[in-house]
């Protein structure tokens, strides 16, 4: 399984970036304007930082408007996805932009029918949301699994992306349903690599380490 990061901070990513555990990253305009940095500043700063896949997402929701913005996006870095929300507009910009070899991230997904419609219109990747749909009391993994199937069946390409993920748990079930990538938050990866028998652990092979030199002296 793949982990991009589900960020726009740059500190966070160099951070995990560092560990050799970012393979790619994604933005929505929710997490630029949380950063407060001009988007492209922002968007080619992380380009440059990553060797994987960075989805930048359209501001604009009308086929012509969407396919301008997302040409001017797909310049500004080699390994630039352009984000498309799952509309009829959005799916006329995939398939426009998928025949210009524009790499994009479907946007939005909460059925399998706008899976499977994503991934026939060109969608490199296609991105359910998971923990949206559990806050609508349903089973976001559930998606996940029935996207997998459904995308193997037909020999369909695009790459499933587990998005919108809240916890561990989340991202454990993603990976167990076969999910291609997880998009993860900056601070889940923390949780993910903690867990408090290692701690605990550690502190008692330094307490047993500090009594055996003791003795030794
Ligand atoms: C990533 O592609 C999505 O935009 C993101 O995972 C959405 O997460 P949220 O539901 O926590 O806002």
């Amino acid at each position: 399984m793949k982990f991009f990061l589900d960020t726009a901070n740059v500190e966070q990513i160099k951070r995990i970036n560092d560990l050799g555990l970012c393979d790619g990253v994604t933005t929505n305009p929710s997490l630029i304007n949380k950063e407060g940095r001009d988007f492209k500043e922002v968007v080619t700063e992380i380009a440059s930082i990553v060797d994987g896949p960075i989805s930048a997402e359209v501001t604009s929701y009308t086929y012509d408007e969407m396919v301008k913005q997302a040409r001017e996006i797909a310049k500004w870095a080699e390994n630039i996805v352009v984000k498309i929300p799952m509309t009829e507009e959005g799916l006329k910009a995939i398939n426009t932009l998928s025949k210009e070899g524009i790499k994009t991230n479907c946007t939005l997904i909460f059925s399998v029918s706008q899976g499977l419609m994503a991934a026939k219109a060109g969608a490199s990747y296609i991105s359910p949301f998971i923990g949206r749909i559990d806050d609508m009391g349903e089973d976001g993994v559930e998606l996940i699994y029935k996207l997998k199937q459904v995308l193997e069946n037909y020999g369909l390409e695009s790459e499933i992306i587990a998005a919108s993920i809240r916890t561990n748990k989340h991202l454990e079930e993603a990976a167990l349903a076969g999910s291609d990538i997880a998009t993860i938050p900056g601070t889940l990866f923390e949780k993910m690599w903690t867990h408090p028998l290692t701690s605990q652990g550690i502190e008692n092979f330094k307490k047993d380490w500090d009594s055996f030199v003791k003795r030794k002296k």
